[in-house]
């Protein structure tokens, strides 16, 4: 019998709030059972920690999950992604390719940002979600799979429906068991918890004197709106203790950062996905983004490989390796959309003894900037720097993309 302390404990969610509670609760009820959950809130509330929470309290904890976010894959690739594709099925299909609900094969696949998938591509969704049954792209064979959805969204899918923008047998498929998670605004008295543990956390991985927050202090950030929830509070926590120097948080300090300073609070949700214009010649992007997203990910996994060689010291074998993947004689499993988190580290312990932080942070900028489909104020915010400082990075590392695509 799993409680609401063990989850807590598990999966690092904080909150003491009705509001929280009642999530938790619910976690517990349908973590075991083998049922499809859709997670509603918006940007930041904690959609993820919560499909990842559901994912460790369920039968299916020790298989994988295969985090995917569908709004940051092109629409043209959409369903190779998911359902994989046959060698030769369109341009650049230099191989079979098994897609993210075969990947997940007996563990659990969170889709993010569910609203974002193509009509098309729903159709596919609800088969699969029926009776496990989907075809690879380019493919007639009907193939199987035993994954447990959890899915997420920021936006009212309801209204989605009504526009004629979301299927409506596939919402009321997924909108049985439905978790929504109230925006912070609702649920403040959480806000010195977080305090806390952001602190304490962040101070301790970086090494940094912490004095804590004056009341008083703690007091006016629960009269801010946050916009961007949980993950604003986070960021704004920790620049603060920086920009403070370690030295006790007071009011004043709050009432410049959060209410006097104009970078913050647009009054939007600024983590809505990027409209591309539906006017261009489509097939072409489409292709163009195709072929971008698999290089991207082919370079992704040589990366993993050359460090795996360092690490191994498998160098002449692996380089091998390389050159046949290029010449597409090897497919090697694609995961880069899969969390990977060993005993709640993010390193790899292989990667231990061979890799710095100058790496580590070019990869953290690459990947991030590709989360948000090449934003850089989001970019930047996420990762809790200066746009300007991210603008240096990536002239420092030289990221500048070659391709620009205008909408
Ligand atoms: N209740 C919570 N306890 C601890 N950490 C939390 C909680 N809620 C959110 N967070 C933290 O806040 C950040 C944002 O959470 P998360 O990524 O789960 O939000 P999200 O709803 O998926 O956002 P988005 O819609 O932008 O993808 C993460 O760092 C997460 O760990
Ligand atoms: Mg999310």
């Amino acid at each position: 019998m799993i409680d609401i302390q063990k989850i807590k404990k598990q999966s690092g969610i904080i909150g003491n709030s009705d509001e929280i509670v009642q999530v938790l609760e619910m976690i517990c009820q349908v973590a075991p059972v083998n049922i499809s959950v859709l997670i509603s809130g918006e940007s930041g509330v904690g959609k993820e920690i919560v499909a990842k929470a559901i994912h460790k309290s369920s039968k299916r904890s020790n298989q994988s999950l295969v985090v995917v976010n569908c709004g940051a894959i092109p629409e043209g690739i959409i369903e190779s992604e998911l359902f994989g594709h046959k060698k030769g099925s369109f341009t650049g299909a230099g191989n079979d390719k098994k897609g993210y609900f075969e990947e997940a094969n007996k563990g659990t696949i969170f889709l993010d940002e569910i609203g974002e998938t193509p009509l098309d591509t729903q159709v596919k969704l609800l088969r699969v979600l029926e009776n496990g049954e989907f075809m690879r792209v380019g493919e007639a064979k009907t193939r199987k799979t035993d994954v447990r959805l959890i899915a997420a969204t920021n936006k009212d899918l309801h209204q989605m429906v009504n526009n004629g923008e979301f299927r409506q047998d596939l919402y009321f498929r997924l909108k049985t068991v439905t978790v929504s998670l109230p925006p912070l605004r609702k649920r403040t008295q959480d806000i010195s918890a977080f305090v806390e543990r952001f602190s304490l956390e962040f101070t301790r991985s970086n090494d940094l004197r912490y004095r804590g927050f004056a009341p008083e202090a703690i007091r006016l950030m629960k009269r801010y709106d946050w916009p961007g929830n949980v993950r604003e509070l986070k960021h704004f926590i920790e620049k603060i203790i920086v920009l403070n120097k370690g030295e006790r948080i007071s009011v004043e300090n709050v009432q410049k950062e959060l209410f006097d300073s104009n970078t913050i609070n647009t009054g939007k949700n600024s983590a809505l996905p990027v409209i591309v214009d539906k006017t261009t010649n489509k097939a072409e992007i489409d292709l163009i983004l195709r072929q971008l997203f698999m290089l991207k990910q082919d370079t992704e996994l040589i990366q993993k490989l050359i460090l795996n060689s360092k690490v191994s010291n498998r160098g002449s074998e692996s380089i091998k390796d390389i050159g046949e993947i290029v010449k597409g004689n090897i497919s090697i499993p694609e995961k880069s959309m899969e969390i990977i988190e060993e005993n709640g580290y993010f390193i790899n312990n292989s990667a231990i003894g061979d890799i710095s932080i100058k790496e580590l942070e070019k990869e953290a900028i690459i990947r991030t900037l590709k989360y948000f489909n090449n934003n850089r104020r989001k970019t930047a915010r996420s990762l809790g720097v200066s746009e300007r400082t991210l603008y240096r990075k990536i002239d420092e590392y030289g990221l500048e993309p070659k391709i620009k695509i205008n909408n």
